[in-house]
Order: C-alpha cells, then sequence, then structure tokens
C-alpha cells in the first residue's frame, strides 16, 4: 500500500444544539454565531485564476471574480495560505507570515480583495500554518546558524553528540525520516512534514508571542477567522519518549495532542481570538470525541469549530458503505448535540475530488451525483464547506505520468517507493486516485484555452474535460450542477433549521439511501439521498403525499421514497 496514501489518510484520521422546545425561538439562543450559518467557499489561490498570465492563479485573479463567487450566495471564503512562501508545499512553508507571496502579488492586492469580498457581506478566513515555518524563514535560519542563537529555541533540536534521535516519522520526507542532520551545528531539526518544513518549538514562550503578533496583525487588518494548519501536532512530548515498533502506522496517535496543546490555545484564544469577532477551525482534532470537544467547546475558552476527518477518510479506489457514511456522520452529529460546533465537508485541497471520491464522475452521473452531494452537505447540522470547483462537479485530473505530479509529497514519495522497491503500479493506481493534485487543477472557467484559467503555461496540466465542465456553459443552463449548487445554498439560508435543527437519522440500515429529518421550532425538513446509479427505495415511514418539496436534482422529485438514481429531495413535512 502507498505510504503517502497512508499518510494522508492518518493526517485525515487526526483531525475528526441542542433540540430547542417549540417555545425558545433561536434568535434567543445565546449560541447563535455568524459562523455557525455561515457557507464557506474554500479557495485554493494557485488554481483559481492567473490575471497576469504567469500559468499561477493569483490575488488579482480572485479579485476579478469577486462577483461570481458573491454569485454563489457563500458568507465566507477560506483561502490557502498566500504568504511569502519557496512553495515546497504549495505556501503550507512560510518564509515570511506578514507578507504575500510574490507568485500572489502584493499587500495592497490583499487589501483590495479584503475590501472586495466586505463590501459583499462575505467574510475572509485565513489559513495559519504554525505547526511549522519554511526553513528559509528567517527564524529558522538564525537558528541553525549557531546553537547559541537565541531563535535555536524557536524549533526542536537535538545534538549530534547525544547519539541519533530516537525516531519520528516526517510525513512528506522520501525516507519519512522527521530528523534532518544539519552540519553546520552537528544536530538534527524536526520536520513532521518536508525538510523544508521545520516544526516550530510551541514550548518556547518567544516563538508562542510572535505568533499571536501575526494574528493580531491579520485581525487588525480585518480578516474574519483562522483555520489552524496541523495545529494538533503543535505540541510535543520534549522528553522524546522511544516509540513502539510500528508506531508510524498509527503515528497521530502519538503526535497529536501532546502536553500543553491546551495550555496554548487558552493563551492564544485569550491573547488574540477573544479580542476578535474571528471564527477559528482546528484541522487535527485529535484522535477521539472527547478530544475534539476539548478544543472547541464553548466553555472551554479554546477554537470554535471542529473539523473532523473521519469521513473524508471512507472512499477509497473501489467504493465505499453508504452505512458506514451514515454512521460517520449521525456519531458525529450525535455527539456534538449539547456542546461544540462541527465543520461539514467532503473535499478540500488535500482531498482528490468530491464528485469522483463520492459521487459518480461518469456523464451521465456526474451532475446528479454532485447535486445529490451538494444537497448532503448543505443540509447538515454544522458549518458547510465546499471546495472551489465542486460546484461544477469538475472531476479528478488522474494523470497517469508522474511527470504530471506536481504535489512533493506525492513526488518524494515517488521516489520513496522507489527505494524501496514498492509495487508501483499499485503506487500509481492509488495516486491517480487520490492524489491531492486531483483537486488542484486549474479551475474551469470556460471553453477557451486553458478552460480560462490562465494565458500562460498553467503551472499543473487542466483537465481536459474543461470543455464540457466549466462554469460558462453552467450559468447559461438552469439545470446545471452550478446552478443548483446556488439554490441549495440559498435554501440553506432560507431556513435556520438547516443550520441549527435536530437531525434525525431514518431508515438506519438502508444500504444505498440517506434519510433524515431535520427539525427546529415546529419545522420538520426530510431529506432524501440516494447514493447509488440504480433506483432504491427510502423507507422513512412518513406521509410524503402532502409534503412539499423544497429542492429537487430531478424535474419531477419521488413522491413516494422511491428514489432514482443520485437523486436528491428535501421536503417540508407538514405537522
Ligand atoms: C495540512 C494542509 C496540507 C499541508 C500540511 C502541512 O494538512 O492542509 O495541505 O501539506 O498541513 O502544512
Ligand atoms: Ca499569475
Amino acid at each position: 500500500m502507498n505510504k503517502l496514501f497512508i499518510a494522508l489518510s492518518c493526517l485525515a484520521a487526526i483531525a475528526g444544539l441542542s433540540c430547542q422546545s417549540k417555545k425558545t425561538a433561536v434568535a434567543e439562543q445565546p449560541d447563535r454565531k455568524w459562523w455557525k450559518e455561515a457557507v464557506v467557499y474554500q479557495i485554493y489561490p494557485r488554481s483559481f485564476k492567473d490575471a497576469n498570465g504567469d500559468g499561477i492563479g493569483d490575488l488579482k485573479g480572485i479579485i476579478s471574480k469577486l462577483d461570481y463567487i458573491k454569485s454563489l450566495g457563500v458568507t465566507a471564503v477560506w483561502l490557502n495560505p498566500i504568504y511569502s512562501s519557496p512553495n515546497d508545499d504549495n505556501g503550507y512553508d512560510v518564509s515570511d507570515y506578514r507578507n504575500i507571496m510574490s507568485d500572489f502579488g502584493t499587500m495592497a492586492d490583499f487589501d483590495e480583495l479584503l475590501k472586495g469580498l466586505h463590501a459583499r457581506g462575505i467574510k475572509l478566513v485565513m489559513d495559519l500554518v504554525v505547526n511549522h515555518s519554511s526553513d528559509e524563514h528567517d527564524w529558522f535560519k538564525q537558528s541553525r546558524s549557531s546553537r547559541t542563537s537565541p531563535y535555536r529555541d524557536y524549533y526542536h533540536w537535538w545534538n549530534a553528540e547525544r547519539g541519533t534521535p530516537p525516531p519520528r516519522y516526517s510525513l512528506f520526507d522520501v525516507n519519512h525520516d522527521a530528523w534532518r542532520y544539519d552540519s553546520l551545528t552537528k544536530a538534527y531539526y524536526l520536520h513532521y512534514f518536508s525538510r523544508k518544513q521545520p516544526d516550530l518549538n510551541w514550548e518556547n514562550p518567544k516563538l508562542r508571542k510572535e505568533v499571536y503578533a501575526i494574528m493580531k496583525f491579520w485581525s487588525d487588518k480585518g480578516i474574519d477567522g483562522f483555520r489552524l494548519d496541523a495545529f494538533g501536532f503543535a505540541a510535543k512530548d520534549t522528553t522524546w519518549p522511544v516509540y513502539p515498533k510500528g508506531y508510524e502506522s498509527n503515528f497521530s496517535k502519538y503526535y497529536a495532542l501532546q502536553p500543553h496543546l491546551h495550555d496554548y490555545l487558552k493563551e492564544m484564544n485569550q491573547e488574540v481570538l477573544s479580542k476578535y469577532d474571528v471564527m477559528s477551525v482546528a484541522e487535527g482534532t485529535g484522535n477521539t470525541y472527547e478530544d475534539a470537544h476539548n478544543m472547541v467547546d464553548a466553555d472551554r475558552h479554546e477554537l470554535g469549530m471542529a473539523y473532523p476527518f473521519e469521513a473524508v477518510d471512507i472512499a477509497k479506489p473501489d467504493g465505499y458503505s453508504v452505512l458506514h457514511f451514515k454512521q460517520v456522520f449521525s456519531k458525529w452529529d450525535s455527539v456534538f448535540v449539547e456542546k461544540g460546533w462541527l465543520s461539514v465537508f467532503l473535499a478540500n485541497h488535500d482531498q482528490a475530488r468530491l464528485v469522483s471520491r463520492f459521487g459518480n464522475d461518469k456523464p451521465a452521473f456526474r451532475s446528479l451525483s454532485s447535486k445529490m452531494l451538494t444537497t448532503f452537505i448543505l443540509t447538515m447540522r454544522g458549518t458547510p464547506y465546499y471546495y472551489n470547483g465542486d460546484e461544477l462537479g469538475m472531476t479528478n485530473a488522474g494523470f497517469t505520468d508522474i511527470k504530471d505530479y506536481r504535489d512533493k509529497a506525492t513526488l518524494n514519495e515517488y521516489q520513496h517507493q522507489i527505494n524501496i522497491k514498492g509495487d508501483m503500479k499499485l503506487f500509481m493506481k492509488n495516486t491517480e486516485f487520490s492524489c491531492r493534485d486531483n483537486s488542484r487543477t486549474p479551475f474551469q472557467w470556460d471553453g477557451t484555452t486553458n478552460g480560462g484559467f490562465s494565458t500562460g503555461n498553467p503551472w499543473i496540466k487542466v483537465n481536459p474535460n474543461y470543455n464540457t465542465i466549466n462554469a460558462a456553459a453552467q450559468e447559461s443552463d438552469p439545470n446545471s450542477t452550478l446552478n443548483y449548487f446556488r439554490k441549495a445554498i440559498k435554501l440553506r439560508h432560507d431556513n435556520l433549521v438547516l443550520v441549527y435543527g435536530k437531525y434525525t437519522l431514518l431508515d438506519k440500515d438502508n444500504p444505498d439511501t440517506y434519510a433524515y429529518t431535520r427539525e427546529l421550532d415546529g419545522k420538520k425538513l426530510l431529506v432524501l439521498l440516494n447514493f447509488r446509479d440504480h433506483i432504491a427505495a427510502a423507507k422513512t415511514g412518513l406521509d410524503l403525499s402532502k409534503a412539499k418539496v423544497l429542492i429537487s436534482n430531478y424535474d419531477q422529485a419521488s413522491a413516494d421514497g422511491k428514489l432514482k438514481p443520485y437523486e436528491a429531495v428535501v421536503y417540508e413535512l407538514q405537522n
């Protein structure tokens, strides 16, 4: 099995309102928050829109598409990192947290983008990458320069005279070795990700102060939130215990939520988060539901929202169990009924395409299954996150030649597999299905060269299906995937029951369909979803004869629970 596949799945594994009585209007609920009611649209800047023709998406490109973003109905944008970076990991290796990556533009462009979003009533959430920095960050340059540098303790070092350090698994390293020897000071530094992403030392109060100052810098600019990248790994057990043999197959159990993580989060909350009206979401919510709660319950004063990965991990190349899918989402919902708040998503920049993994990307079913998945994401309790391009039903690129891949983690793993004489055929098969480059191909705007993404040479190949799958074609088609997405978002904004309402799973053991109700203040909606390419009946026992169809991905919605392939319907039930 391809290790990267395991690694990213494991990375996925780290992460992961009470029912109101009729008398209590939701407006009176003290825990009503804008970020609970938001629909988040994730933009991968490198691949969204290139304004200057150098083949790389940029801030000016996003600015040129603000009206499109607004037209979707989303109310918040999460931008993947846009800070200065040598791009070993596409911006997840930051060399200056207070500047904009030159490929992406300038701080003036950023200010214009923020203004443009706010003018349209859209919030901006930034990625905060502070488990590690780039090795080209000034802190690291200083740190590695001498053992007595005041920056030495900004990172984790192990002096060579102590012998070799206890093994630590690196997700992205060619040898999966997280300790890198640096001859200059004869010591090893720690990097859970690539060699160019040394881990920051959160035990150092000076480093923590620097991070809070960076957060204040952006908050003072007026941004509306932070997504904390890989933060579950930030605290380390610096007694460096030797882990049992084979720990690397379950390394997150050892890496996640180490001593003092909650102290750091509480401090971050006190110093920054509590002082601004910002949302905060943790990538990496630990190993258990309890871990997730401990990071996000309001009375803990740490973060605001959990981002659990258990569900995205379900999809496998040969399909997945709908029963399992329902179980995972139902369990997370039930565990968060009283306290805490969840993100609901099935895709992001670290996953392959939504429709290719969870739906069916064959032409006959692509649009239907995309709409069905959209219906699901937008009718669950929790804040929905939607990744750019999924609103068009963009599909996996599925490159078959390693030369077409750009993701360093994948390229390093390819080399690793060669070194260990791994099964390269299997590696490529898994890569085609699950590699994150699948979701990083350029956004397909229209049918012109490069899908209208760039007039230059795109940094990664455009998916050749841009001729048929693109925004311009879908704009003019009232039944398009894109226009359905807009309708589904509107439905969510018009029905607070979809945000806060009680969720109840129906027809639990049905292996093909997913049925649930959402209830709030006397309003009851029923969601029926068929996850199969054949007719399947949802047995809810509810009388649908008088139910009102609020949205459906077929012209004629099912009236008896017998669902057509990938059918999705939301009904309002009469009492
Ligand atoms: C997170 C990011 C991923 C990145 C990694 C290292 O998992 O989502 O894209 O490669 O952290 O920063
Ligand atoms: Ca550009």
